[in-house]
């Protein structure tokens, strides 16, 4: 575990030395879960979302995009349960004065139990060595018995009052966190306040004060743009049922326990998909969307091992089903995605707010009705950490060395192909200049000429760049370079004119969305 933590430092700290990730307003050391991409950053990002948009846009004749605002109508967010329901628990420590999310104190405590197994199954292997038998040390060793058992206690516990009627049970959340004797990792003491609910979104006053300023939200979820052009997309594009509507935008959440780098943000990106059904499909078009958006993770080729799907036993009073697709991070198993089958809920709320008949005519059952829909809702924040995570690798050389590199999917990488002249003479740099602006204009060329080859190597590597050419002396009378692997680290030569084709097919979106029909 602690290993893993530290890889996951050092996956922080390359964002930031390579460009990939800063901490926003950085010259002021920071703002709190807020963070800015970087030249290489901005490229991974935008490179995601068009292999998102695409699949969706492209791929499907009965999805289209749309692009909202983010500030809408105070009244949105009344009619879909964000001002009365989008809150977390929180509680203070009147010591440091520091406030927790009450939940995640009580999850970090069952995280604990299992660390203490984790540390008493480590401990008898290197006693009973080679004869140690986890499976059953783990069964049978009282010590274990016991800690599994108060693990299971909490987690019943903790289950119950999340769960209670009429919402989160608040002082039975206070009681967990007193019974269990949780301090505050600050203060060390164990001087609570009681257990309050918090709302997540930010909000902002529109227009002068004068005039009878009007307090709207920051969005926290860019579906409800959706729901609300329902009407105009159906109309205008003349929609059929079933049809989606696709978005990529920010969203804001006044996140308390902003943890984890870029996992948890309070200003993210979203690019959701509300698909458009006949009532009593829902539950064959969630099956479907589950496989779809599976395969479209699987596609990057990370390792099915390193997926799974967690469906949710509690559901929200508007849905009828609903699942995360979690991808393994080096600190867990952790939601990238979710997928909800949200019935006709927001729909119908917001035609009861605005007074507005949002329905569809079925001219096959010649009938009105309000569609049900299945949402998929992917973090482009978190699949650009998951696809870091897996990426980024210390590799030993067979020569002793290491390197640092970033195995990116070629067609999301920032740099395709990196042009190095081997000399700053005889016409080098000239020679390497003219194949990237023979290039350039079929994928991202970069230009690189200072320190030695293997320096250059290195630094393309951490960046993920997939390919780099070197021109030389040979190239000067043959027209053929080198043309050097990121993976593989193999050189070959090749002619220039063939360039193109051995890789712009490699590094292309379609060559990921060929996969995936
Ligand atoms: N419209 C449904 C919705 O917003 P959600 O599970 O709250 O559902 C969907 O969020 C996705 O948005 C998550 O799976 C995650 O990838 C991303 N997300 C949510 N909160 C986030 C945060 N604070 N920072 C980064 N990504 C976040």
């Amino acid at each position: 575990m602690a290993q893993q933590e530290d890889v996951f430092k050092k996956i922080v700290s390359h964002c930031k030395e390579y460009g990939f990730v800063f901490p926003s307003s950085d010259i002021y050391d920071g703002l709190g879960a807020v963070y800015d991409y970087g030249q290489n950053g901005v490229e991974l990002k935008n490179n995601i979302k068009q292999y998102w948009w695409q699949s969706m846009v492209l791929l499907h004749e009965n999805i289209v995009g749309i692009d909202a605002a983010i500030f809408m109508h105070p009244t949105t967010w009344k009619a879909s349960g964000h001002v009365d329901a989008f809150n977390d628990p929180l509680i203070d420590n009147r010591d440091s004065k520091k406030r927790y999310r009450a939940d995640v104190l009580i999850e970090d405590q069952m995280a604990k139990y299992d660390e203490k197994i984790d540390k008493e199954v480590e401990k008898a292997r290197k006693r009973f060595k080679e004869n140690f038998n986890e499976a059953q040390y783990r069964a049978t060793s009282p010590k274990v018995l016991e800690l599994a058992e108060k693990r299971d206690a909490l987690h019943k516990r903790f289950q119950e009052v999340m769960n209670a009627e009429g919402g989160i049970d608040l002082e039975g959340m206070k009681q967990i966190i007193l019974d269990e004797e949780i301090v505050c990792p600050i203060s060390g003491t164990r001087n609570w306040t009681d257990v309050r609910q918090f709302n997540l979104m930010f909000s902002t006053e529109m227009g002068a004060a004068a005039e009878g300023a009007s307090k709207i939200y920051l969005r926290p979820e860019t579906a409800q743009g959706i729901f609300v052009n329902y009407l105009n997309v159906q109309k205008t594009g003349r929609m059929k049922l079933p049809f989606g509507i696709a978005q990529i935008g920010k969203a804001f959440r006044n996140e308390i326990v902003a943890r984890q780098f870029i996992f948890r943000m309070r200003e993210f990106e979203q690019m959701e998909m509300q698909f458009f059904i006949q009532p009593g499909t829902e539950l064959d078009w969630f099956a479907k969307w589950k496989e779809t958006r599976m395969k479209w993770h699987q596609n990057l080729g990370f390792g099915a091992e390193n997926y799974r799907f967690h469906d949710h036993d509690k559901l929200a009073h508007y849905a009828n089903a609903a699942t995360d697709i979690e991808f393994h991070m080096p600190f867990g198993f952790k939601e990238v995605e979710g997928i909800h089958s949200r019935t006709n809920f927001d729909l119908s709320q917001h035609a009861k707010y605005s007074g507005k008949k949002i329905e569809y005519f079925d001219p096959e059952r010649n009938e009105s009705y309000t569609p049900y829909v299945i949402e998929t809702s992917i973090g482009v924040d978190r699949m650009f950490l998951s696809i870091m995570c897996h990426s980024y690798e210390e590799q030993q050389l067979p020569d002793g060395q290491t390197r640092t590199v970033l195995h990116l999917p070629a067609a999301l990488a920032p740099v395709k192909l990196a042009v190095f002249p081997l000399t700053k003479k005889d016409g080098m740099p000239e020679k390497a200049q003219e194949i990237i602006n023979s290039l350039r204009f079929h994928f991202n060329c970069k230009y690189e000429e200072k320190d030695q080859i293997g320096k250059r190597y290195r630094r393309m590597d951490a960046i993920g760049c997939p390919y780099c050419v070197t021109v030389d002396q040979q190239t000067l009378e043959d027209n053929t370079v080198t043309l050097r692997d990121r993976d593989t680290m193999e050189q070959r030569r090749v002619a220039i004119s063939d360039l193109r084709s051995i890789i712009e097919d490699k590094v292309s979106i379609t060559s990921l969305l060929k996969n995936l029909i």
